[in-house]
């Protein structure tokens, strides 16, 4: 039994998905998808010269005999592409962020349910071994109540990154950092502690010609009463200084860190001493200049096939991506009006 998958937009991601997919024994890729025919001929030569390529999406969709859909393409293009895949009876993986706004989410959830497909969500990070800890941690209550989480993403992109790009630093497109760079870590705040229900928030353009921000700050309160901040910006120097958080609860204290949370910096929990035999496996997704957060894609993939084979998985749905685009949603109104 094989899980077939369709990629649209064999660009950086595209590329990791073809080779996560290709790697994984119960996938094949039968479609490519560009509208630069070069970038999805060249995945097809590298994975099987048989796989068909397409540069226009509803063709795509009219001739594919793929059961997923994987959308790797600019944010400001998943909701449109979801829906129109949904609408043609394919289940949908989508890249994070999975649209740009919350309206957009909404009118994707609602077409899956519709149609009776999956609407699923990449956020790999769940899966850092860190991390995975750490939702153990608060689950079990051995942290007890959580107070406080502090969130540094402190990241380097260097000008060339938006220069060479036709939709990085476009706000109809990108719509702004936290989509790109802090969706992630928002995610696993929202996992761990709830939705955002207030923000206060400040963002500016410091160092790049772009559109959207390249610094920002936000005060956060959860629905669980934790205490947040979040503290972004792709204007590091030189390279990816730090993406960390810190929880500060009552029967504990845990800092997760090193540049894309692949690190325990600190682990001080009453009940749940660290194990001196935990190997940290995580490792970036590399991009040429710059590095990503984890490359834990292959574990995403695994576990759509497990879903779509009816067994246990770890699949993050619509209604979960959801929450960090209406965090994200928040923080931007806030920092806008002031
Ligand atoms: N989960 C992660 O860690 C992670 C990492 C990188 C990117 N992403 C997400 O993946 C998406 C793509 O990012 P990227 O860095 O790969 O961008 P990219 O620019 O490298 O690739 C996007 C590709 O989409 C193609 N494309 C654009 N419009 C299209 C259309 N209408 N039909 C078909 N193809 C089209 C482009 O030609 C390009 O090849 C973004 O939403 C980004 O947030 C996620």
């Amino acid at each position: 039994m094989s899980v077939k998958f369709a990629i649209v937009g064999c660009g950086a991601i595209g590329s990791r998905h073809a080779a996560v997919i290709d790697a994984e024994a119960r996938g094949s890729i039968v479609t490519f998808c560009d509208t630069v025919s070069e970038k999805a001929r060249l995945l097809s030569e590298k994975y099987g010269n048989d796989i068909t390529c397409y540069t226009d999406y509803d063709e795509m969709l009219a001739s594919t005999d793929a059961t997923v859909v994987n959308i790797c393409t600019p944010h400001g293009l998943h909701a449109e592409m979801a829906i129109k895949a949904a609408n043609a009876g394919k289940h949908i993986l989508v890249e994070k962020p999975m649209a740009l706004t919350v309206a957009d989410s909404m009118a994707m959830i609602k077409a899956a349910e519709e149609n009776s497909v999956h609407l699923m969500v990449v956020k790999q990070n769940r899966f850092n071994v860190p991390i995975a800890l750490t939702k153990q941690a608060i689950d079990s209550g051995k942290l007890g109540r959580v107070f406080m989480a502090q969130c540094d993403v402190l990241w380097n992109r260097h000008d060339g990154y938006y220069a060479e790009s036709n939709w990085r630093g476009s706000k109809t497109l990108e719509g702004g950092a936290l989509y790109t760079q802090a969706s992630h870590f928002i995610d696993l705040l929202n996992w761990w502690f709830g939705d955002v229900v207030a923000v206060q928030a400040e963002i500016a353009t410091r160092n790049h010609s772009i559109e959207i921000e390249d610094c920002g700050n936000a005060l956060l309160t959860f629905d669980s009463g934790v205490m947040g901040s979040l503290t972004w910006t792709t204007c590091v120097y030189n390279k990816n200084y730090e993406g960390s958080i810190t929880i500060i609860a009552e029967n504990g204290t845990i800092k997760i860190g090193g540049p894309y949370l692949n690190k325990i910096e600190y682990w001080d929990v009453k009940a749940m001493p660290l194990q001196d035999d935990i190997i940290f496996v995580d490792k970036p997704n590399a991009y040429g200049k710059y590095q990503g957060t984890s490359s834990n894609h292959d574990k995403v993939v695994a576990n759509v096939v497990s879903k779509l084979l009816n067994e246990r998985h770890h699949v993050v749905e619509g209604d979960e991506g959801i929450m960090s685009i209406r965090a994200i949603e928040m923080i931007y109104k806030h920092a806008r009006m002031v």
